[in-house]
């Protein structure tokens, strides 16, 4: 005989919550005999013909409380059809509970093999019940939902796919987000590259070790960045986490902006460069969810340097001797402009454009960004254009909040020539170039 876990359910909605629950994997377990989640009726429990489980709250106040006696014959009846060495552990789901981690859902799939779980409703349920019948209060975060079902099912859900058997495999969550207080690494699936963006090369080369040593290292970034008060908990002693943190503080130290950055035109020896930092770039926009350089072709890439470099109209900007951002200025009138809508250009002069510019990584936030718009600024002056125009996704704040730093106006939106099935609206930008000696005041 399989050990039985039992999860039942009190509450006003158990057509709802059965359901959810006897879904795939819980499902299936329920099936194989590894568990057994059952939903009851609170109402079912009333001495009342109109079958009322509420009334007034005493002191006064809004709404209504579920009252103590529904739910305690409710709960007495299940204590009856407990098996006789076990007795129930009572839980009922509260915002004033102790929030729920997946160390509760351990302890309650380990430690106990039958729970009650106690739904409220309207404004909650008579104290006198939770004083005489409830183990303990478990709350699903610091909001207030409408009633139980939704924290009873979350319970129920994380407590039964940690009971023996219900996974094929331990390691199914022992990998898991939580498990050791750390995030789970990112997880890729086919193809190698979709929209553009490839899987890590680690993760294909088939060497198991090297894949487990990524996985540690993303996953303690992760940690490290998005949950500090986990990170800080963890034992980080071992020398291979210590080497692992030592190459985190490396690659994520941010270097300084050498004095001289030099720009100049690109030439085809840049091209694998660029295509890294732009690969990157779509990696950041995308994770931003911002749709600008999106679509299977990856974008910008070659093709479009080779025609910008052409139009000896492609530049890089070196720090020291490393390629650290990219731009394209053109003085081709671009058509997609002339159709502006929502306003308009405040001069039809000649203009110059800024086009596909990325920086590498490395170089966020040091001020590599600016020095092109003003590389770019020079560039038109020098060829007798004084004016400057862009445009960016609606979404891309970064490059909004620079064109704004450098005096570039909204003038309205354009849509530009985007890869099918993504999104052309853009805001355009632009400004009058001031003349170098204005600019140096
Ligand atoms: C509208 S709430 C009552 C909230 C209650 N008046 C209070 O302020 O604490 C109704 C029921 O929803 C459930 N509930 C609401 N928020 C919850 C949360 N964060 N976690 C677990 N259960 C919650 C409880 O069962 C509660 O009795």
């Amino acid at each position: 005989m399989r050990a039985l876990y039992r999860i039942d359910i009190m509450t006003l909605f158990p057509d709802t919550v059965g359901d959810v629950l006897s879904e795939s994997i819980l499902g299936r377990a329920q099936e194989r005999d590894y568990l057994r989640i059952e939903t009851h009726q609170i109402r079912n429990y009333t001495v009342n013909k109109q079958r009322q489980v509420d009334d007034y709250p005493y002191g006064g106040g809004h709404g209504a409380i579920l009252q103590a006696d529904p739910l305690y014959r409710c709960w007495e009846h299940l204590i009856s059809q407990a098996e006789p060495d076990v007795r129930p552990h009572t839980i009922f789901l509260s915002p004033c509970g102790k929030t729920f981690t997946q160390a509760d859902a351990r302890r309650l799939a380990w430690e106990h093999s039958h729970l009650i779980l106690v739904c409220g409703h309207y404004e909650g349920i008579d104290q006198r019940f939770v004083d005489a019948c409830v183990d303990e209060e478990i709350s699903l975060g610091d909001f207030v939902l409408t009633g139980g079902e939704i924290a009873a099912m979350a319970v129920a859900d994380a407590v039964s796919r940690l009971v023996p058997g219900v996974l094929s495999d331990p390691e199914c969550f022992e990998n898991e987000s939580h498990w050791n207080n750390t995030l789970e690494y990112p997880q890729y699936s086919r193809p190698e590259i979709w929209h553009g963006m490839a899987v890590p090369e680690v993760l294909l080369e088939g060497n198991h070790a090297s894949v487990e040593r990524w996985r540690r290292k993303q996953s303690l970034l992760r940690t490290r960045e998005r949950r500090p008060d986990l990170f800080a908990k963890l034992d980080l002693s071992s020398k291979e986490d210590q080497a692992l943190l030592a190459e985190l503080d490396k690659e994520q130290s941010r270097p300084t902006l050498p004095d001289k950055v030099i720009c100049r035109k690109a030439c085809e020896g840049d091209f694998p460069v660029m295509e890294g930092i732009a690969a990157d770039a779509r990696r950041y926009l995308h994770s931003h969810g911002v749709d600008q350089w999106g679509g299977p072709i990856p974008y910008p890439g070659r093709a479009d340097f080779l025609a910008d470099l052409s139009r000896g109209e492609l530049y890089v900007l070196l720090c020291g001797d490393e390629i650290g951002a990219f731009f394209t200025l053109t003085t081709e009138p671009d058509p997609n402009y002339a159709a502006i809508t929502d306003g308009k250009w405040a001069s039809e002069e000649p203009y110059a454009t800024i086009h596909r510019s990325a920086v590498a990584a490395r170089w966020r936030g040091t001020g590599l960004a600016d020095k092109m718009v003003q590389e770019a600024e020079r560039i038109a002056w020098n060829a007798g254009i004084h004016w400057l125009r862009a445009d960016t996704h609606k979404k891309n704040k970064p490059m909004q909040a620079l064109l704004r730093r450098h005096n570039l106006q909204y003038r309205g939106n354009v849509l530009v020539s985007v890869q099918e099935g993504h999104d052309p609206r853009r805001v355009a930008y632009e400004k009058r170039i001031k003349r170098p000696k204005e600019r140096r005041k």
